[in-house]
């Protein structure tokens, strides 16, 4: 098992200075592409406004990459404890936290496509708990939605076979009532899926060192030091002030190579991110949520939705040592990347990632589903979540193309980030037209703006009821879910 604690982080805390900046909603804005609708108008956003902590900076924490039990060429076992804890995030008194296998957040879990993944999950809670793997392809016994809850105390093993391409995967609880509560306190980990045609492309891949993991996720510390969900709760989508990258206030990480890959995590219970580089520059985004596309795609500003993912490649060969350079939040440095003097070749960037094979459409089943309301009054269909009902069914193999439709005018209303587990799909369209090149890829979250008609395209590979929700996890806890039956 893990050592405990895998940071202490936050000591010094000269209280909160700094400008608060709004978070806008609107979508990337990439070289020779044009934007999606965004920006201009209200965003309907509910969010409280960010404000810079003017603590001292700190090394990013690293998530441990987790022992497995066992491993080998064809299977991997890793056990997952879901247990509570403290930590130092800033001055004063110690936060109490959620974590897995550790005080806060969780570790990664490296899988191998082709391998049999044994979970052995623990719950140490003193409530209920589940275990979802967000974005993995699995059968919908094992995939840990509200229908296969862990009582406190007691210990479930999941075993399934990786058949994704690589990708940068999460997990985290999906009990009903206590998703959101339990992710805000710090239930969040990730799974790596690795593959061979991936390794072949030579990506920075080295752990800490010029590949990082960066959990977005954003709170709000009482007096007390302490993350109050109940008090921080908003019925619209929790948000707190305060910016924390992997449970870091403030973080930096040194640069030692021209190239560095960041796996961007949205692990926030709602809020958006626009993300920037402080110099101007592109990223080079190179995968989505479900894994590699099929070629670099510079961005500029990278959106992220609560449950996306995207990692990126920054190019740091044209920039002097010491130069400042950040990814940005609004006007706020959310990450310093600290430039050594001489940093090496290591990793590349290739002009071709992954041959992404073209979305099945042909005798697609068509499902329609609207997203309306906000707050208390979200429903989809009409409808919100019951346990009992099935809203939707599926056959295995048969081409899906649903139509997913934000109800809401455009000027007042919330956005909703669609999330569907248990398989990977396409963005056929949005708004009738193509998709920005870097939503082209393998996706499980795509963000539907006020007004928007997203058009997405999939096959289920695997049998078993799975949740279908918008991952504002306040919208998901009031209903907006419903479940489809796949045979
Ligand atoms: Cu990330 Cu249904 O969850
Ligand atoms: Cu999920
Ligand atoms: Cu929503």
């Amino acid at each position: 098992m893990q050592a405990k604690s895998w940071g202490l982080i936050g000591v010094v805390s000269l209280g909160i200075l700094g400008v608060g900046i709004a978070i806008g909603q609107s979508r990337p804005t990439m070289m020779g592409q044009s934007a999606r609708h965004s920006g201009m108008m209200s965003h309907g956003s509910s969010a409280t406004k960010l404000v810079a902590t003017k603590t001292a900076s700190h090394k990013l924490a690293l998530p441990p990459l987790l022992k497995p039990d066992q491993s080998n060429a064809q299977s991997v076992a890793y056990t997952v404890v879901a247990q509570s804890g403290t930590m130092a995030f800033k001055a004063g008194r110690k936060t109490r936290t959620l974590g897995y296998n550790g005080n806060y957040l969780g570790p990664v879990l490296q899988v191998k496509q082709g391998q049999t993944v044994t979970i052995t999950t623990k719950n140490d809670l003193s409530e209920a708990t589940s275990f979802h793997w967000h974005g993995a392809v699995v059968p919908g016994k094992v995939d840990g939605g509200p229908h296969e809850p862990v009582a406190a105390g007691a210990t479930k093993r999941v075993k399934f076979k990786v058949t994704q391409p690589a990708a940068t995967l999460w997990f985290h609880p999906h009990v009903m009532g206590s998703t959101a509560k339990q992710v805000y306190q710090g239930l969040a980990g990730l799974i790596y899926v690795s593959d061979t045609a991936s390794q072949k492309l030579k990506l920075p891949h080295d752990y800490g060192k010029d590949d990082f993991p960066v959990i977005i996720q954003d709170r709000q510390f009482d007096a007390q030091n302490q993350l109050n969900y109940d008090k921080a709760y908003s019925s619209d989508g929790t948000t707190g002030p305060t910016l924390l990258m992997n449970g870091t206030l403030n973080p930096y990480i040194n640069v030692k190579t021209k190239l560095v890959r960041l796996r961007l995590v949205n692990g926030s219970n709602a809020r958006h991110y626009q993300l920037t580089l402080s110099n101007q520059q592109a990223m080079q985004q190179i995968a989505d949520d479900g894994g590699l596309l099929a070629k670099p795609v510079a961005v500029k500003k990278l959106a992220l939705a609560p449950g996306e993912r995207a990692e990126v490649v920054v190019d740091t060969t044209k920039l002097a040592a010491g130069q400042p350079l950040a990814v940005m939040v609004g006007k706020q440095a959310v990450l310093n990347l600290r430039l050594a003097k001489h940093r090496q070749t290591s990793g590349r960037l290739p002009a071709n990632l992954s041959s992404l094979p073209t979305p099945k459409t042909e005798g697609a089943q068509q499902q329609s589903l609207t997203f309306s309301g906000m707050g208390h009054m979200v429903a989809i269909n009409g409808k919100t979540y019951s346990a009992k009902r099935i809203d939707l069914t599926a056959k295995v193999g048969q081409p899906q193309v649903w139509t997913l439709k934000n109800a809401q005018g455009m000027m007042s209303g919330r956005s909703h980030p669609f999330h569907l587990h248990g398989v990977q799909f396409r963005i056929l369209s949005i708004d009738g037209q193509q998709p920005p090149a870097n939503e082209r890829g393998w996706k499980d979250t795509v963000d539907l703006k006020s007004g928007q008609s997203v058009k997405i395209a999939f096959t289920f590979k695997n049998r078993g009821i799975y949740m279908y929700h918008c991952h504002n996890l306040e919208h998901e806890e009031q209903g907006m879910m419903g479940q489809i039956k796949v045979s």
